[in-house]
């Protein structure tokens, strides 16, 4: 039974209405278990969670003359985009050309990373940041930091005033990189532990303990991160892992006791629940089976490992050893803030090795699917009661070329295809973090 409150303000929003419980077949046509569709629906919304989510013609009964009622024509309402990998400070540098990561790290992302020891210039990227993931559908994103301590704090302020769930650490890097980023095994430590008490459950916020990749961390340094994992064993980890050739080779030299790169992060019990690592491409079966075992998340990044000439990462090899993935930006390597240019660019590197990725399998890996690989299903990525209402309008006729083939499309996964192969941000007509409004596309 629902209980409308009179206490708190209840909104009501009528448009259709889409949500994913498990990743989607590949046999498109049977789905119907997978999702939930209403194609006139209702979602109510009370004190920033959904207090249900159904067809209109079975909710209506509960709307009252107070209740606010917002409509949506020709839109499609469904749970924020969560991108699983994201570099707030590498905003501005987005689209820097490098022939490849290490170059690309040398010369454009250290040098940018460096103004971020200016508290106040952190704030304001943080800010642009967050409106540029608002404005593309994104509410929940994984995020590194800089390694200082501050820009972190200043990332998580901004985050934490606009009420936003955002996952984000301190980069934690003590050798190898240049002097101006550099902290030490003890000062990382010391740093992540008061982010993690400052920040870890204060409010939306969450805490990700993140080594910046295993060549740039001493032995010493990965071994007191791994014991922070063990004292606070609900944060989340994150780091790089088997991104380019030139990388793998470099960490193998510096790591020569470890079987493989990720064994470096499985040797310091960094593999577990809730640890995302960026690209995961150049891993063997061994690999692929530890990233199962231990239900750690791969960060497939395809418009970052195109930019870079990376590599592809293998979803037929992912899925066939059942370990966790989920899609994901990278920007400032990451070409753009769009999931939905993400999910059109990780298509066709499927395409590529003779695989095909269905349209609502790319929507479940944005939403639902990264909300269970995060720990984190049923709060958000989800229409369900009881959700935080992270939730976007996605146009579907946003462009002229859109509207008409969206007019065309014959079934939900056409309609989805064609906004994943053509959308961008103009596709997100308006975004809403707990019930509230927080991005409403200028006509
Ligand atoms: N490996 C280590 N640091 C980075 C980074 O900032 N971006 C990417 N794409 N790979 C990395
Ligand atoms: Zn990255």
């Amino acid at each position: 039974m629902i209980t409308v409150s009179t206490h708190t303000s209840t909104q009501a929003f009528r448009a259709a209405l889409l949500y994913f419980h498990q990743q989607p077949n590949a046999q498109h046509s049977q789905h119907q278990d997978c999702i939930t569709y209403h194609s006139d629906g209702l979602l109510l919304v009370q004190a920033g969670k959904v207090l249900a989510c159904g067809d209109y013609s079975r909710l209506q009964h509960l709307l009252t003359d107070d209740i606010p009622l917002t409509r949506f024509e020709n839109k499609l309402l469904m749970p924020g985009f969560i991108d699983s990998h994201i570099h707030f400070p590498q905003t501005e540098m987005i689209a820097s050309p490098a022939p490849d990561l290490l170059p690309w790290l040398e010369n454009y992302t250290f040098p940018t990373e460096k103004r971020f020891a200016d508290p106040a210039h952190a704030a304001e990227i943080s800010e642009f940041f967050l409106d540029e993931l608002l404005r593309n559908g994104t509410t929940t994103a994984m995020v590194y930091c800089t390694s200082h301590k501050e820009a972190t704090n200043a990332f998580f302020e901004a985050s934490h005033r606009r009420n936003l769930r955002m996952i984000a650490g301190k980069v934690l890097m003590d050798r190898n990189c240049p002097d101006y980023l550099q902290d030490t095994a003890e000062s990382g430590a010391r740093d992540s532990e008061a982010l993690i008490q400052r920040w870890h459950g204060t409010g939306r916020q969450l805490y990700a303990l993140t080594p910046r990749f295993a060549p740039t961390s001493t032995p010493d340094q990965l071994g007191r991160c791994s014991e922070l994992a063990k004292t606070y064993t609900d944060v989340y980890i994150q780091s790089h892992v088997a991104e380019s050739q030139a990388e793998v080779k470099w960490a193998a030299e510096l790591f020569p006791n470890s079987r493989s790169y990720l064994d470096i992060y499985d040797q310091y019990g960094l593999l577990r629940p809730k640890a995302v690592y960026g690209h995961c491409i150049w891993l063997d079966e061994t690999d692929r089976g530890r990233m199962h075992d231990t239900q750690s998340v791969a960060a497939h990044c395809p418009t970052s490992n195109l930019f870079l000439g990376s590599g592809l990462f293998d979803v037929a090899a992912a899925e066939n050893s059942q370990m966790r993935y989920t899609l994901a930006t990278d920007v400032g390597a990451g070409t753009s803030f769009s999931l939905l240019r993400t999910m059109d660019e990780a298509y066709k590197v499927a395409r590529l090795q003779q695989h095909y990725l269905p349209a609502l399998q790319l929507f479940y890996h944005c939403t639902a699917g990264a909300a269970e690989a995060l720990g984190l299903a049923g709060q958000i990525g989800t229409l369900a009661t009881g959700a935080e209402a992270d939730f976007i309008v996605l146009d579907t006729h946003a462009t002229p070329l859109l509207a008409r083939r969206s007019s065309t499309a014959n079934s939900l996964e056409e309609l989805l295809f064609a906004v994943a192969l053509l959308g961008d941000d103009r596709c997100i007509y308006a975004t809403y973090a707990a019930g509230v409004c927080v991005h409403q596309r200028a006509e």
